[in-house]
C-alpha cells in the first residue's frame, strides 16, 4: 500500500536467488540477487530503469519478477496478491498476461519460417478469445499502438523486416494482452544505433498513452536518462542506490554509481563498461566478498567497508547502500 491506501503495482521485496557454482571441486553458493526491493505503484505508469555492469543480476532480478524463476527468498505481489501464491490458472490467465516480457534479441523471438502476423494471430487468439472483438481488431490496435499497421507487416517473414521493426512488433505481440507492466530487458542493445532511440520512445509513449510501466533494464544510461522517471543501480546482486533518475544520475552519491556515469561517455552509447576493467574475473571475485561488494574497486573505502556489508540509507529523497551515508 502507499501512503493513500492504494495497492501497488509491484512490490518487491527482499528478493534474493542464490546459484551454485563449481569451482574446482567445491561448490559454492552465490546471491545473483540479494535482497533486492523495488515498488511500482498503480496510480501513475512509471519507466523504472535498472542499471548495472554485466553480471550484476539485472537479468536474474526481471526473470524472477515475470514468473520465469522462483525466487530463493523474499516476496513479489503483483496488485496486492503475492505471485508465489498464485495458482497456476491464475498465472496464466491473470498475471501473465498483466506483466509481460520485452527480450534483448527480436530475431530470437520469432522463427525465421513463421510470418510475423502469425505470432500476433495466435496471441490475440488465445487471450482474446472470449472476449468483444474480433482477433484482427486486437492485432491492428497493438500494431497500431507501436506505430505499424497489418498492412505493413501482412505476410512478411522475420528476416524482411528491420530489428527495430522486429522489436516493435515483439512489443504489439506483448501489448495484446493489455498488459500493467512490461519488462524489458535489454530491448535496444541489439539494435543498429539509428532504431534505438525509436523504440525507446515507444516504451515512453506507451507509459505516456496507454498508461502502461515498465521495468526498463540497460547498459546504457544515457538512454536510461532521457526515459525513465526512476532508476535502480545495481551491483553483484546488491541495488546500491535507487531514486529519481534525474537526482541519482545527474549528482550519483554511491561511489559505483559515479564509476559507471565516468566509464560511459553520455554522447555514446555504444561504449560499455566492459573492456574499461577486466570485469569477468572481478565478478565472481565481487559476488562472493564479505564486506561491500565495491570495496575492491572503490576509490573512497574504509576498513569497515570490508568487513561489514552497508545498510540501506535514505538520503536526499533516494536509498544509497553505503557507509558513507550510515547516520
Ligand atoms: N542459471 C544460473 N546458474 C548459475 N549462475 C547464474 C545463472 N544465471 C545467471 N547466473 C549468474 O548470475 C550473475 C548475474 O547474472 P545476470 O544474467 O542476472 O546478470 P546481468 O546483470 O543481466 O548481466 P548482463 O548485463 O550481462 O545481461 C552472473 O554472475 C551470472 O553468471
Ligand atoms: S561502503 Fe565503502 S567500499 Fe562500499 S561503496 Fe561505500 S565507501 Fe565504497
Ligand atoms: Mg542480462
Amino acid at each position: 500500500m502507499n501512503e493513500r491506501g492504494e495497492q501497488s503495482l509491484l512490490n518487491v521485496q527482499g528478493l534474493t536467488k542464490t546459484f551454485a557454482i563449481r569451482r574446482g571441486l567445491a561448490v559454492t553458493r552465490f546471491h545473483a540477487v540479494d535482497q533486492a526491493s523495488l515498488v511500482m505503484q498503480t496510480d501513475r505508469s512509471e519507466i523504472v530503469a535498472l542499471a548495472g555492469e554485466s553480471g550484476s543480476g539485472k537479468t536474474t532480478l526481471a526473470r524472477m519478477v515475470l514468473g520465469m524463476i522462483s525466487p530463493s527468498a523474499g516476496s513479489i505481489t503483483f496488485r496486492g496478491r503475492d505471485v508465489s501464491k498464485l495458482t497456476v490458472r491464475e498465472k496464466r490467465s491473470w498475471f501473465m498476461r498483466q506483466v509481460q516480457p520485452v527480450f534483448q534479441d527480436p530475431y530470437a523471438a520469432f522463427s525465421p519460417l513463421k510470418r510475423v502476423e502469425q505470432y500476433l494471430f495466435t496471441t490475440a487468439h488465445n487471450y482474446r478469445a472470449e472476449r468483444a472483438g474480433g482477433t484482427r481488431e486486437a492485432v491492428d490496435e497493438a500494431l497500431h499502438a507501436v506505430g505499424l499497421s497489418l498492412q505493413e507487416i501482412g505476410g512478411r517473414y522475420p528476416s524482411e523486416l528491420s530489428g527495430g521493426q522486429l522489436q516493435r512488433v515483439a512489443i504489439a505481440r506483448a501489448l495484446i494482452t493489455n498488459p500493467a507492466l512490461l519488462v524489458a530487458d535489454e530491448p535496444v542493445s541489439m539494435l543498429d544505433a539509428s532504431l534505438r532511440m525509436s523504440v525507446v520512445n515507444l516504451l515512453k509513449e506507451l507509459r505516456e498513452q496507454q498508461g502502461v510501466s515498465v521495468i526498463y533494464i540497460t547498459h546504457d544510461l544515457a538512454t536510461a536518462y532521457y526515459a525513465a522517471d526512476r532508476i535502480s543501480i545495481m551491483l553483484r546482486g546488491w541495488i546500491v542506490e535507487s531514486g529519481p533518475v534525474e537526482s541519482v544520475l545527474g549528482d550519483p552519491m554511491h561511489p559505483y554509481t559515479r564509476l559507471l556515469k565516468q566509464s560511459v561517455p553520455e554522447a555514446d552509447p555504444d561504449k560499455r563498461w566492459e573492456g574499461r576493467t577486466d570485469l569477468a574475473m572481478l565478478e565472481a571475485e565481487e559476488y562472493l566478498m564479505g564486506g561491500c561488494k565495491f570495496a575492491g574497486r572503490c576509490p573512497q573505502v574504509m576498513d569497515r567497508c570490508k568487513e561489514e556489508a552497508p545498510e540501506n540509507a535514505s538520503v536526499d529523497g533516494r536509498a544509497v547502500r553505503c557507509w558513507l551515508y550510515a547516520s
